[in-house]
């Protein structure tokens, strides 16, 4: 198994750091991991001038999975856009085709009191959003700022979406709801759209419906993204899978990350066609805590069950990394972040080495 590893900026390379040392660990434990490193974001535009550098996505083709950390930084917010760090994201996930992007919201039990919602709200919640990635507003053209015959400045963005791209993430959707439904019952899925509104909605919708007649077990619903953004916090458990597209996408599953405690916790699988995949915390850079070895490194060594289960078909690992993330909540040990009353506060380089331990 070949594993590029792109840190990134800001607390990525301390994060990834831990996630690498479980990787190691595994090795030694005889899997056939093989780590080479290669800059994105800022660190890409510091060492080629570029946030995705010409021989980081060498390195990513020929690879078997991604690990990222996270990109972005203070220093870079002045760039024009092509050379800022959000732009080697963006390129890399649309130039290996990961158009399936998991993010899953789970509360540990350990973690049930860190969340903002009261408990009997999120306990035992277990839901995965399916977010389109290489698509919608994010790349549709034209875009840009220009100027009106009558003088006034303009900035526009194109929302799109074209049938097969609607037809194989609604495909990615429907099968991971079959195969979820083994553990809670009846399999469903709710896409989410703004179909009152706009017309890339309404055919998404017209498109997932279709779609769903090759999926009888799969009990489908439709919600506005209005709706859906307060139905998470209302009644969080109703959901099983949801399906979006790329902009709801970003903007609920940042929602449903608080659900769960801390943002710090979730991990996020990036997949193309044929189970490539781009794994990474769903959340930033967190500049303002880089370098001070308190960022929680969970999330990204929980992107790293993620992808011994969904590249690597290992579901064994998989269990066995989150098994050793449970068993360090459940010892107390905690980051900043998730930190209550009667925890011990430990940093990051430390609890990776916890989960090592537990492994
Ligand atoms: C995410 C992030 C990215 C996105 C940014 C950094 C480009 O917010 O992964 O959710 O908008 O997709
Ligand atoms: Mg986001």
């Amino acid at each position: 198994m070949k594993i590029a590893v792109l840190p990134g900026d800001g607390i990525g390379p301390e994060i990834v750091a831990q996630a690498a040392k479980v990787l190691e660990a595994l090795r030694s434990d005889g899997l056939k991991v093989e780590l080479e490193y290669a800059h994105i974001g800022g660190a890409g535009y510091d060492a080629a001038g570029d946030p995705l550098p010409d021989a980081t996505l060498k390195l990513a083709e020929d690879s078997d999975a991604l690990l990222l950390g996270a990109v972005g930084g203070y220093q870079y917010d002045t760039l024009p856009r092509p050379k800022r760090p959000e732009q080697g994201l963006l390129r890399i996930r649309k130039g290996l085709g990961l158009f399936a992007n998991l993010r899953p919201a789970m509360v540990y039990p350990e973690l049930v009191n860190a969340s903002s919602l009261k408990p009997e709200l999120v306990s035992g919640l277990d839901i995965m959003i399916l977010r389109e990635l290489t698509g919608d507003i994010y790349f549709g053209q034209p875009r840009g700022i220009r100027t009106l015959d009558n003088g006034e400045r303009q900035g526009f963005d194109t929302m799109l979406y074209s049938e097969s791209e609607i037809r194989r993430v609604a495909h990615a959707g429907f099968r991971i709801a079959v195969k979820r439904a083994g553990k809670n019952g009846q399999a469903k899925m709710c896409s989410v759209d703004k179909a009152n509104v706009l017309d890339t909605s309404m055919f998404w919708r017209e498109i997932v419906t279709d779609v769903a007649k090759e999926y009888p077990q799969v009990e489908l619903s439709h919600m506005y993204v209005d709706n859906a953004a307060m139905q998470l916090v209302r009644a969080p458990k109703q959901f099983d899978v949801i399906l979006t597209g790329n902009i709801f996408g970003d903007i609920l599953s940042d929602e449903a990350s608080m659900l769960t405690g801390s943002i710090g916790m979730l991990p996020s699988a990036s997949l193309d066609a044929n189970n490539k995949g781009l794994y990474e915390p769903c959340h930033g850079s967190a500049p303002d805590i880089a370098g001070k070895d308190i960022a929680n490194p969970l999330a990204t060594i929980l992107s790293v069950a993620m992808m011994m289960r969904y590249t690597f078909a290992h579901e064994d690992i998989a269990q066995r990394i989150e098994t050793a993330v449970r068993k360090t909540l459940q010892q107390g040990l905690r980051t900043a972040d998730i930190a209550e009353a009667g925890n011990q506060k430990i940093g990051t380089a430390a609890m990776g080495d916890a989960v090592v331990k537990a492994l």
